[in-house]
Order: C-alpha cells, then structure tokens, then sequence
C-alpha cells in the first residue's frame, strides 16, 4: 500500500513518523509534498519519505493520500490534485471542514475525515474518523487498521467531530499545562525540575491506565486517594475552591464554539 502526505507539518508528519515507527510502512512506499521544494526535502531527508516535485506526483504515486495542510488551504490545495485522486481514499485532518465541503473539491473520491492528536508520534494517539459514502467496509477496515497503528482510532458521527477535537484533537495542550504546573508544584516544595516532569508526566499516565484497566468511575478512583482528614483531601479542596473542574469544561466549551465558527 503507497502512502502519500500533502502538507507535512507538526500534525502530518506525527502521522508519518507514528506509522513508520510501528513497523507496518516502510518510508520507501510514502510520497511526500510541503509547500517548498526546501521543506519537503527536509521531511524527506529526516524520515525517509519519498521527495516528490509537485502534489500531483503524490496523488498518482499513492493509494491512499493523507491531507495534512492549513483549513484554509484546503480547497486551494485540493482544486490543484482533484483529477489525480478520483478512485483513491483520501484522508483529510482538518479541523472543522466537512465532508460535504471536501466533497465540493472531491466528487467521486472517497474520503475519510479524521481528527488525530499528536500522540500519534509515539502511537499512543486518539483518532476520530469518519466516512462519506463511497468508502466501502473493506476499505473502512482497511482505514482503521492503519490508522489503529497509530493508538486508538474510533469510527464516530461527523456530528460529533467538534466534540472529539475539543477534547482529544486539542487535549494534550490541556494535559501539558496540567503536567507543567504539577512539576512547578513540585518544584516549589523543593523537587528537582527534570525530576518533576518525570514523576507529572508517570503520575498522569498512571492515572489514565487506572482507568482504562480498572474501569472504576474516575470519582471512585479519585475517592481512594483521599483518606479522612488527609492531606489529598486538602489538596482536592483547593482544586474545588478554584474551579478547576469548571475551567476544564469551559475551555472544552470555548474550543467547540470556535470550531463552530471555523466552519
Ligand atoms: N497540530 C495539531 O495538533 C492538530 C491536531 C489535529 C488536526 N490538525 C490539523 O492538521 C492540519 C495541519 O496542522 P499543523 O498543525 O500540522 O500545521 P503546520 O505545522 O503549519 O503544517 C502544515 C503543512 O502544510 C504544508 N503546506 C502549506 N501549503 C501547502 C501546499 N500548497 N501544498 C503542500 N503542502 C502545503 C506546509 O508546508 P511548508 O512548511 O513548506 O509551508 C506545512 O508543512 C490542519 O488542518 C489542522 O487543523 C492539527
């Protein structure tokens, strides 16, 4: 199966380096085009990928083409490769623009829409994708086998996209301040600072697996850590008295407004 990037930048290139990392591609099947010549021979260079001269060349080399560029580049980007990519799955990843609106640029074409975050780099992903109705199951498989390489993909309703992309498309910035403060926190009360980002960043990933593995309510979780008059109980209180779960919800609200006015 020949892969093809088109716009390769912090997200596109996630993609890349997760799927080269799982072993299941090798870079001699992935065709790469940036903006610049410059550009494209960078990722190339770095990853492995194919160097091609236009987006064209990417489009006819591949089976399945990965669209990776700015929302707003979209329709300029797809007008230039439409004839190139009837007959070929093409997987777009930006935020906020629609199928029907990739559609318009792509009749004929099948197409996925997904919303991945950049822990697909180390392929601990979370990918929301869905599909217009030329893809078939075969392909839908297909589609989710690869991208499954990646960490977790989850087929849901376009309706839904926003909701995904305000908490796992743009999830890890919230979970980097998080771990951020956590270390700060650790360092004031005299922890060394590359200490205290390996201990935040475990104690996050600890309490995430708990989760998952247990399948416990995370307020059941969170009650066993909190003993009578304890010190975590005094800590929660705080978190309480400054809204901490009020801020969350807000900023995920925040994200979802402004993906609605993206659109
Ligand atoms: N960043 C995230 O966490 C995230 C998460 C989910 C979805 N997304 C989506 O992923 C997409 C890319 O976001 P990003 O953060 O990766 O942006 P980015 O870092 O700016 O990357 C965009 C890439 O598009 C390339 N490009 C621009 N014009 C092009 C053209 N005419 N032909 C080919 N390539 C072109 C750029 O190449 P040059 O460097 O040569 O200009 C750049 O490599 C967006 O649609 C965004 O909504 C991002």
């Amino acid at each position: 199966m020949k892969l093809g990037f088109i716009g390769v930048g912090n997200m596109g290139k996630a993609i890349l380096e997760g799927l080269l990392r799982s072993g299941k591609v090798s870079c001699a099947d992935i065709f790469v085009r940036n903006s610049s010549d410059k550009s494209t021979k960078n990722i190339a260079e770095e990853t492995g990928a194919v160097f091609c001269g236009d987006l064209e060349e990417v489009a006819k080399k591949s089976d399945i083409v990965f669209l990776g560029v700015k929302p707003y580049l979209v329709a300029t980007v797809l007008e230039k490769v439409a004839d190139n990519l009837k007959n070929k799955i093409v997987i777009s990843m930006a935020a906020a623009v629609e199928i029907k609106d990739l559609e318009k640029e792509l009749p004929e074409t099948k197409i996925v829409r997904i919303m991945p975050n950049t822990p697909v780099k180390v392929g601990d992903g979370v990918i929301g994708v869905t599909f217009n109705s030329l893809v078939d199951d075969s392909e839908k498989l297909l589609v989710l086998d690869l991208l499954n390489n990646l960490g977790i993909a989850e087929e849901i309703l376009e309706k839904d996209m926003a909701a995904l992309t305000a908490l796992s498309g743009s999830g890890p910035a919230y979970v980097y301040l998080f771990i951020e403060a956590l270390a700060d926190g650790a360092v004031l009360n005299g922890l060394k600072r590359d200490v205290a980002y390996r201990l935040a960043a475990n104690t996050v990933l600890g309490a995430a697996n708990m989760i998952l593995e247990t399948k416990e309510h995370p307020g059941k979780l969170k009650d066993d850590v909190c003993s009578p008059s304890g010190s975590t109980i005094e800590a929660v209180r705080v978190l309480e008295e400054k809204n901490f779960r009020s801020a969350v919800i807000e900023c995920e609200k925040a994200c979802f407004d402004k993906l609605d006015r993206m659109r």
